[in-house]
């Protein structure tokens, strides 16, 4: 089977309802990335910060994965299909995706503020995370969110399943935030490199095949041209 390696952002979830970042009406028009998304954010206002993440995840419980997050699933009875998603939700799992990961965290899980490693779900029915709630040891929870400026632990891994990629897939994202956006230049030279995005995306190599749609229309193109030959 060939290896497709397929790397989302958050226009993947756009059709669900989940804003994206930097569309117009995106998240960064209505807040600011210093008071929400950085460590300073969250020494500066802890409370803030919180009631943020607390907010996303209570969207999340309300939305659905939507056709795009389907037909990427699919794609596993035809590929050794892995996912590297920007994407905080849980849309790509709920879809039946089986290989994920995630690079800048998950909504559904916290983590201890002594110690990276402690992760802890988030349950369904007790979704806020609120100053004062601590790890079994004692110390703050806090989002298991890799803020701006911090590093990305899973880049690594995501470099090397990119290196691995017979064909690569990007689903709606703007390419701005690294080091995800520079995945694309981690492939083996010469392999198929789709972009599906419904507005235009500034300076991809010229060997990039855009396919310019939303994630439902522009996966069930894609469908069709790798599954034609
Ligand atoms: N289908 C596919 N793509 C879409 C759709 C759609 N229906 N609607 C919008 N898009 C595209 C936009 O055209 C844009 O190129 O999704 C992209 C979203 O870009 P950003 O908002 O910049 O999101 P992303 O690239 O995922 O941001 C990267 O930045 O804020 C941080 O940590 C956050 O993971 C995020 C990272």
């Amino acid at each position: 089977m060939k290896r497709l390696v397929i790397l989302t952002g958050a226009g993947m979830s756009a059709e669900s309802g989940i804003n994206t970042f930097r569309d117009t009406g995106g998240l960064w028009e209505k807040y600011k990335i210093d008071d929400v998304a950085t460590p300073n954010a969250w020494r500066r206002d802890p409370a803030l910060v919180l009631d943020f993440y607390n907010q996303r995840r209570k969207q999340l419980l309300n939305v659905a994965p939507n056709e795009g997050h389907f037909a990427v699933a699919e794609m596993e009875k035809h590929f050794d299909v892995q996912v590297i998603t920007q994407n905080v939700d849980n849309l790509h799992e709920r879809a039946g995706s089986t290989n994920v990961l995630h690079l800048h965290g998950e909504l559904m899980k916290v983590r201890s503020t002594g110690s990276e490693q402690e992760v802890f779900e988030v349950l369904p029915d007790k979704i806020e995370v609120n100053l004062g709630d601590m790890c079994p040891k004692g110390f703050q929870l806090r989002p298991h969110i890799v803020w701006f400026g911090e590093a990305v632990p899973e880049i690594e891994k995501a470099i090397s399943t990119t290196e691995t990629a017979d064909i690569l897939v990007v689903i709606g994202s703007s390419l701005q935030v690294y080091p995800a956006a520079g995945l694309i230049h981690h492939t083996k030279p010469g392999i198929p490199i789709y972009l599906i995005d419904p507005h235009e995306i500034d300076h991809l190599p010229s060997h990039v095949t855009v396919i310019q749609k939303g994630a439902s229309e522009g996966m069930k193109e894609l469908k069709k041209n790798l599954l034609a030959g």
